[in-house]
């Protein structure tokens, strides 16, 4: 007899990935996937979908089996006419950190850890918290002038650009452009697009990718900045680096670095101010908007899946593999594992094992900007709720526009009002 629980499961064989039922609500998608078929094939995208806590983990933790090759590889293929646009800017993705397997992946992953280490972030405290307080002191001026403002257009996409750009020592550009870049290149690597749109986001990359190698060999970087440390870096064979592999770091740290934080604030702020009390006390208690920072991270991640290649036949989860299986691992869905998370469902934070979630990897790939992504988060939340304590989500909230790429998921809009009103 098929239990209640999976009566009310949605039949998998309609499952689509980009599909905006999936988008808006992929948790009965991603019980049902653990549930009934916990390594599934995909045919919509190819992939074998990875769902449970434990298979995820072992394929995190074993990257000798499962490669990150294909961690950059465009789900939706390109055209020729992108590629011919990519072509001309030079443009290649070099295996350099998340999708590198090479002896050179250590030693350069150092040079990103070195900006981003847990002593790093806690000295940009004041860096953040200075910026969220500008933004937001230009969100309140719209709040009184209209009554209502965007938190996700105004300040969640905004301040971790403005905040990477400094840790990391980047000018010649402005925010504005270097988000559209990043959101451009998610769009054309994670995306569905038509192949018109894909046409768009290339011409958008290829500018980004000509941009990049500019500043990677104009010998202009200032000291101490990210690009200069790439320049000093030595490869395992004591050979500088070559350019496409910097330009390939640069390019994947300016997007994740950047990108995926705006999207957690968004979830972060949104599920706040839907819950009961929780906005007066994130402002006030020390540690709430920590605690509640990491039970987003937990149930409502910003990367929601990660991609692996079997480098070998292996079984998982009680399926046969061939070597060159591509593997889409769901982190979100592992977050709600009932088999490590009880009550799944509910947001609690302080649950003792929070940080067993995988929102962030694991092993020799983990996230090196985990540490930044968490306290520019928690520093939002808290700031948000300092300089804004009336606010509560607008009447249209509900309704948010997703961003939902294949690995990238979150409100594209966090609208909120003030109960007065305009000011003036
Ligand atoms: C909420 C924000 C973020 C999330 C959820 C996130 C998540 C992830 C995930 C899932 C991976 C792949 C891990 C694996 O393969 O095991 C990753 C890798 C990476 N992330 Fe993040 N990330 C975030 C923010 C950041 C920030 C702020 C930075 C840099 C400042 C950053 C830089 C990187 C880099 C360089 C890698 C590749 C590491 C390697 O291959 O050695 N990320 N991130």
């Amino acid at each position: 007899m098929t239990s209640p629980a999976l009566d009310a499961s949605p039949p998998l064989g309609l499952l689509d990935l980009f599909g905006d039922g999936f988008v808006r609500d992929p948790y009965p998608w991603l019980d049902a996937l653990r549930a009934q078929a916990p390594v599934r094939h995909d045919p919509g995208t190819g992939l074998w979908l990875v769902s449970r806590h434990r298979d995820v983990s072992r394929v995190l933790l074993d990257p000798d089996a499962f490669r990150p090759d294909n961690a950059q590889h465009a789900v939706t293929p390109l055209p020729v006419s992108a590629l011919r646009v990519l072509a001309r800017a030079g443009f290649r993705l070099a295996p350099a950190l998340a999708n590198n397997a090479t002896a050179g992946h250590p030693g350069l992953r150092r040079v990103v850890t070195r900006f981003f280490h847990a002593q790093r972030v806690a000295a940009a405290v004041p860096v953040i918290e200075r910026v969220a307080g500008e933004l937001l002191a230009a969100a309140r001026e719209r709040l009184d002038a209209s009554g209502d403002c965007d938190l996700y257009s105004s300040f969640a996409q905004i301040l971790p650009c403005r905040v990477l750009m400094e840790l990391l020592g980047v000018d010649g550009v402005s925010p504005a452009t270097l988000i559209r870049w990043s959101d451009a290149s998610l769009e054309l690597f994670w995306g569905r697009p038509t192949p018109e749109r894909q046409l768009e986001l290339a011409t958008l990359v290829a500018e980004f990718h000509q941009w990049l190698t500019h500043t990677v060999t104009d010998g202009a970087a200032p000291p101490g900045s990210f690009v200069a440390a790439l320049a000093a870096h030595r490869r395992p064979d004591g050979e500088p680096l070559d350019v496409e592999t910097a330009v390939g770091a640069c390019f994947f740290v300016l997007i994740a670095g950047q990108s995926t934080t705006g999207q957690l604030i968004a979830t972060v702020l949104r599920r706040a101010l839907a819950e009961p009390g929780l906005w007066t006390r994130v402002a006030d208690e020390p540690g709430t908007a920590e605690a509640w920072v990491e039970e987003v991270l937990r149930r409502e991640p910003p990367v929601t899946t990660w991609r692996r290649v079997t480098a070998r036949p292996v079984e998982l989860g009680g399926v046969d593999l061939p070597r060159g299986a591509q593997l889409l691992l769901m982190l979100m869905g592992s977050g709600s594992d009932p088999e490590v998370f009880t009550a799944p469902q509910d947001m609690c934070p302080h649950r003792a094992n929070v940080r067993r979630h995988l929102a962030f990897g694991a092993g020799r790939h983990r996230c090196p900007g985990a540490s930044l992504a968490r306290t520019e988060a928690a520093v939002a939340l808290r700031a948000a709720a300092r300089h804004l304590p009336a606010i509560r989500p607008s009447a249209t909230a509900g309704d948010a526009p997703m961003l939902g790429l294949l690995s990238f998921r979150a409100p594209l809009q966090v609208a909120v009002e003030q109960p007065w009103g305009p000011r003036t």
